[in-house]
């Protein structure tokens, strides 16, 4: 094919996607079953990923997941580690490869690190040879696509390369629900002739199961920063709610009633007003730091500030969740045991990145206390954290003398029984269904229960005995 063929003339798709992690899996396997005439390959440097998604057990564990990959895989679905192969032979690119915050250099902490994303970029310039749709699904700083566009077009050779923004806005946990029936879907692209085509085309592949009024379209650095905004958005209202959350514990207000008197405000809505111990995920904190990064560097000091307040006040909720903990159990956690009731950083997915577990059992360990894990799904990502904390070696930080100090448990009873308190990290369903009585007899005494999701029946707990700590509401204790 010469640089000047448009892909107007391919019906059936070839549609490849570098990156085979949370966003990328479940987005193809939807694809492939949306598409069944497209075949679909995902492709990752990490040979253990490529084989699990091959495999009975999926790397990620999604509701619905299973079901989708197991109608495409091996039809049009297809999982490998050839990424020269896949380039070759596909048409159309998905870029979904990671961009983590920068650990070095300038803009450490902040800027979001492109090293992933300028490799992939030069390995799709060193093995294509026919026209490729190049679409980036990671969340990227705005103008990434320019920089994207000039790797491809450095060469100066004949294969002609279009560059689309295509951000995902799968949340985990209803990763299927999202991309099946998403609120929209957003293409930006270059708006010239073959900037648009390439934008129709992506835009046809959407339109077989997305209705053509929830498929938009802008320019593509519009689309790049309408991702970051999303989540800052997202992100402002739970930090919003978490701030009012402080002052409702001080003035016996109670953060559910306001929320809800306030989400019944029409221009307001009533989502994502759940007070909790923090958010965390892969994305909020990394995108909102991203967009400050991005505002300073144009010199939009008051802008970026603006924005930073949101995850200053995330780490805010997250540090007083811990000392309210240490308040109220006598100011000391030296050798006490604590029962965390999820590691994952929401319920629905076994995902622990950046989540506000974390950080509330490393500053139970610093404080010297010992600390149970349970979680329906989040166990294997759990214990490879407690495996990166004796790997750095701050194991000895947090030595408490005999036994261990961190212990996972399957069972959320079994996890409770010897424990001075119970604290819920993770809003699982299942933590609502148990049998407290039995619990509260088997912890020590006085027993604490603090409720970072605020899902359980906190009068009951009171009634069975618990010192019972919400968030955004007052205590009930026995003192
Ligand atoms: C990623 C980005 O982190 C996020 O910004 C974006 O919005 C969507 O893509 P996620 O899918 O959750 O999110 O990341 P992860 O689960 O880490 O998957 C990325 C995959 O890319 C990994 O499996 C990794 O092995 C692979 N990868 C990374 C490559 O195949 N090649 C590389 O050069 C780098
Ligand atoms: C988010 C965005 O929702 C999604 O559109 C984007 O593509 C990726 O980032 P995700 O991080 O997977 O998705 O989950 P989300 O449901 O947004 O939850 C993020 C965090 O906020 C979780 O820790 C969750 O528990 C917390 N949260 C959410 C609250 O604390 N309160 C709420 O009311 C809602």
């Amino acid at each position: 094919m010469d640089k000047n063929t448009d892909f107007n003339d391919m019906t059936a798709r070839k549609i490849l996607c570098i990156g085979a992690g949370y966003v990328g899996g479940p987005t193809m396997a939807v694809i492939a079953h949306q598409c069944p005439d497209c075949r679909v390959t995902v492709v990752d440097v990490n040979a253990e990923r490529i084989s699990a998604w091959n495999s009975e057990t999926l790397p990620v564990y999604e509701p619905g997941l299973d079901a989708v990959v197991r109608a495409a895989r091996g039809r049009n679905l297809f999982f490998s580690t050839d990424i020269a192969g896949g380039i070759r032979a596909n048409d159309i690119i998905f870029v979904s490869v990671n961009t983590p915050t920068k650990t070095f250099g300038a803009g450490a902490g902040m800027a979001a690190d492109l090293q992933y994303w300028e490799k992939t970029a030069r390995e799709i310039l060193e093995y294509a040879e026919s026209p490729k749709i190049v679409i980036e699904k990671s969340t990227l700083p705005v103008k990434t696509a320019l920089a994207m566009e000039r790797i491809l077009n450095s060469r100066g050779g004949d294969v002609r390369f279009d560059v689309l923004s295509n951000p995902e806005f799968l949340a985990e946990g209803t990763a299927i629900r999202d991309l099946e029936n998403p609120d929209r879907v957003l293409i930006g692209s270059r708006e010239t002739a073959a900037g648009l085509a390439a934008r129709r085309v992506l835009e046809d592949i959407y339109a077989r199961w997305v209705p053509r009024e929830r498929i938009l379209t802008s320019n593509i650095w519009s689309a790049e920063l309408s991702k970051l905004v999303s989540n800052a958005f997202l992100a402002q209202r739970i930090s919003s709610i978490n701030a009012v959350s402080a002052l409702c514990e001080k003035t016996e207000a109670n953060v559910t009633e306001v929320a809800r008197a306030v989400g019944m405000d029409g221009r307001i809505g009533p989502k994502f007003l759940n007070a909790s111990i923090g958010f965390g995920g892969s994305c909020f904190k990394k995108d909102i730091l991203n967009l400050v990064y991005l505002c300073r560097t144009y010199g939009l000091d008051d802008v970026a500030a603006y924005w930073e307040g949101v995850v200053a006040i995330n780490e805010y909720q997250k540090e007083r969740f811990v000392l309210n903990m240490m308040a109220a159990m006598f100011n000391s956690l030296a050798g006490k045991r604590i029962a965390l009731y999820g590691f994952a950083f929401k319920a629905d997915t076994g995902d622990t990145r950046e989540s506000p577990a974390i950080f509330v059992a490393e500053r139970l360990l610093a404080e010297r206390a010992e600390v149970v894990i349970t979680d329906p799904q989040a166990l294997p990502n759990a214990r490879i954290w407690a495996q990166g904390l004796t790997d750095r070696g701050a194991g000895s930080l947090f030595e408490t003398g005999a036994g261990p100090k961190i212990a996972f448990v399957e069972d959320p009873a079994a996890a409770a029984a010897g424990c001075h308190a119970l604290a819920v990290m993770t809003e699982w369903p299942l933590y609502r269904g148990l049998d407290y009585e039995r619990i509260f007899r088997t912890m020590i005494q006085p027993a604490f229960l603090f409720d970072g999701r605020n899902v359980l029946d906190h009068e009951r707990l009171h009634a069975i005995g618990f010192n019972v700590y919400p968030i955004g509401r007052p205590p009930l204790t026995h003192f």
